[in-house]
């Protein structure tokens, strides 16, 4: 029985460290149908690209997770008026933006790495910005140079201090010629964010191509902005003088779609998803049918399910248009699951796989091999953090008491838990509504058997 909290909507919601705990009956499939919403990875983009226009911005399916709230509440400590103009649609208006109070800004230190993006649009609009020290997940070590780099060769002074990071531009910023040394997501959206407004054309290489970066470049095209790209990770960027706001519906979330396609193969269920898409989904696709999953495409979402058998497989994490490394910890989890040797090579994070520490209380033969394994065909240069986890199946999973370590992590001892025979204690659940709306009307939809403990 569920006994579906207060909860999601309760005042506490935006509490990233929430101290809720699911107890969790395992053992029964997730059946039925849940909606993903806009991406967490691109919602909280476009609401920062609001703060470069001269009148308002509307964005439509916004998910209500606590990313979405952190920024929306560090724009409002700038004094961009956000309003909700109907469920999921945000009205954002920059037109009486100022320099926030400190103490407004140190307020979100570490909840988000969101507002490190908040850079540019601030250099533009006053000249100087202040960044707290940010948060995110823990998942390595997560630096912020290509980012300070990037912001340097527009010509921004860069100051770090104890609390955070103060930037100014003394002179204006200008157009740059940028090489990133790694297909960052977040220092790519950096560059786009300050080139659409500095003096001249920008030319990044080794950019990132995310389809959610391909809908911030469709959000910044929409308020005026000039941006081409060419093949090989190459953006030009001409600045213009000045953006207007925009209406743009945000791409919907792959990864929180990935997410649900792996609690149908862990706990042998049958869930369609509204609103997935497969264009953006192509390599999770390809994957998710080599498990032994089978999808179903549909005009309003996909029907993923469980075939016979699951399947080992081979699985190395990339920058798009290679497998995410959002979606491994789903997929192993799945993967305990599968009759045979599975690995899944960590390439993107130097500290992705220590979630699956958990896994192995609750009965699974994870064994992490922190050197990676040789793969000549990768797509970007070799990075000295890879680590590779070699999951060893089928083996049963049994109930457990484990804390969610970060978001996807997290998420994935959810669906073990709910695969798992008995009964688990997953603890500190807050972390995984930073990016999953409405968790527990989602689950219980779902079929799955739950309490809520506060
Ligand atoms: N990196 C650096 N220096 C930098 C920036 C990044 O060395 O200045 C390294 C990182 O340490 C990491 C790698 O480059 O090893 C990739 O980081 P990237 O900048 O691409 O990631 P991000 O922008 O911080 C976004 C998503 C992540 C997602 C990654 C990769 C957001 C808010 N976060 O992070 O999403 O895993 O791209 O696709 O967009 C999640 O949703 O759970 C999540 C962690």
């Amino acid at each position: 029985m569920n006994t579906l909290p207060s909860v999601e909507t309760a005042p506490n919601n935006g509490d990233v460290h929430g101290g809720t705990t699911l107890v969790i009956r395992g053992g029964r499939p997730l059946a039925g149908r849940v909606e993903v919403k806009g991406a967490k990875n691109l919602a909280t983009k476009a609401m920062v690209a609001s703060l470069l226009g001269g009148s308002a911005s509307v964005l439509r399916d916004v998910p209500d997770i606590s990313d979405v709230r952190v920024v929306r509440s560090l724009l409002e400590a700038h004094g961009v008026h956000v309003d909700d103009v109907e469920e999921g649609v945000l009205r954002l208006d920059p037109s009486d933006a100022v320099s926030a109070e400190m103490d407004e800004i140190d307020a979100h230190a570490g909840s988000s790495r969101i507002p490190i993006l908040f850079c540019g649009p601030l250099l533009h609009l006053l000249g100087h910005a202040f960044i707290p020290d940010l948060g995110g997940c823990r998942i390595g070590d997560r630096p912020i140079d290509f980012h300070l780099d990037a912001l340097r060769a527009f010509g921004a002074v860069v100051e770090k201090l104890p609390s955070g990071i103060r930037l100014s531009a003394p002179q204006g910023l200008h157009g740059a010629n940028i090489s990133l040394p790694y297909p960052s997501v977040g220092a790519t959206e950096q560059v786009l964010l300050t080139a659409v407004r500095a003096k001249g054309t920008t030319e990044l290489r080794g950019a990132a191509i995310e389809p959610e970066i391909m809908d911030l470049i469709g959000v910044l095209q929409k308020m005026g902005a000039i941006i081409s790209y060419e093949p090989n990770r190459v953006i030009f960027i001409e600045g213009v003088d000045e953006l207007a706001g925009y209406d743009h519906r945000c791409i919907f979330d792959r990864n929180e779609a990935a997410s649900w396609a792996c609690a149908a193969l862990a706990t042998d269920g049958d869930i369609f998803v509204g609103g997935a898409k497969q264009q953006e989904m192509l390599t999770f696709l390809n994957v998710f049918r080599k498990v032994g999953g089978t999808f179903d495409i549909a005009e309003d979402g996909i029907r993923f399910r469980r075939g016979a058998e699951l399947k080992p497989v081979m699985v190395e994490t990339d920058v798009h248009p290679g497998f995410m490394t959002d979606w491994q910890q789903p997929l192993i989890v799945a993967l305990t699951q599968a009759a045979g040797t599975s690995i899944v090579h960590e390439t993107v994070y130097e500290n992705r796989l220590g979630f699956t520490e958990a896994l192995n209380q609750m009965g699974a033969d994870i064994v992490i091999h922190p050197q990676g394994l040789d793969s000549p065909d990768r797509r970007v240069a070799r990075r000295a953090l890879e680590q590779a986890a070699v999951i060893n199946g089928p083996t049963p999973l049994h109930g457990a008491d484990v804390v969610v370590p970060d978001l996807r992590g997290g998420y994935s001892y959810v669906i073990a838990a709910l695969a798992a025979k008995g009964e688990s204690h997953v603890s500190n659940v807050g972390i995984i509504r930073r990016g999953y709306e409405k968790l527990f009307e989602k689950l219980a939809a779902l079929g799955a058997d739950f309490d809520v403990v506060e």
